[in-house]
């Protein structure tokens, strides 16, 4: 429930309405933000997922799934996305010259939960090939974007890179969605 999982931070009790009034928020001052209910809150933010890729300093293939990617800039044509600092990607992406974005379609939620956990091949499954850089790109997504690393960031717990897109690819299939913490697929045109 939204108001349950949210209550700590708002103060506001677990009956109470979903829709916070003014005197809600007057309560939550900044420094009073904790790391779970701010994930909490940013999970009501509907994003795309996708599989980050590039090679590490031996060339081997690395990725995780991540959804904060977004669009930065048109002209020039700039896209970024964040890494927590202590994942064990870290070390291939921080010097990564290139990197791939691969936009998920509903279809490959498999591989969006493969990309999340700890196997030890994730690149096993799926239909894959060496992209700019050598950067993996995967088949059957709804949009591919192959960057160069244009610039890396101070994110806090996080690091931010920016990728100036070199090439990309798109198709029109159906996108996987994710929500609070759930996969969705796509609802109605409204
Ligand atoms: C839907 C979803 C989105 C995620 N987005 C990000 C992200 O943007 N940045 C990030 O560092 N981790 C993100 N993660 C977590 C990583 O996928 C995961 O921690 C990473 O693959 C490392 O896994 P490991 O610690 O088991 O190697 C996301 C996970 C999921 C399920």
């Amino acid at each position: 429930m939204l108001c349950a999982s949210i209550g700590t931070v708002w103060g506001a009790r677990s009956d109470a309405p979903e829709l916070l009034t003014g005197s809600d928020r007057a309560m939550t001052a900044p420094a009073t933000i904790k790391p779970q209910a701010l994930r909490s809150a940013l999970g009501r933010f509907a994003t795309g997922v996708t599989i980050i890729t590039c090679v590490d300093a031996d060339g081997q293939r690395v990725g995780l799934t991540a959804n904060s990617f977004n669009a930065l800039s048109l002209d020039p044509p700039l896209v970024l996305w964040s890494l927590r600092v202590g994942s064990p990607v870290f070390e291939a992406f921080e010097p990564a010259t290139h990197f791939a974005v691969n936009v998920l379609a509903a279809s490959q939620v498999e591989l969006s939960r493969r990309f999340a956990a700890p196997v030890d091949d994730r690149f096993a499954e799926g239909h894959w090939s060496a992209g700019l850089g050598g950067a993996p790109v995967l088949a059957g997504c709804t949009a591919v974007f192959e960057c160069r690393t244009h610039a890396r960031l101070d994110g806090g717990d996080h690091r931010l890179y920016i990728g100036e897109v070199l090439r990309l690819a798109e198709q029109d299939i159906a996108p996987l969605l994710f929500h609070g913490g759930h996969y969705r697929m796509l609802g109605e045109i409204l």
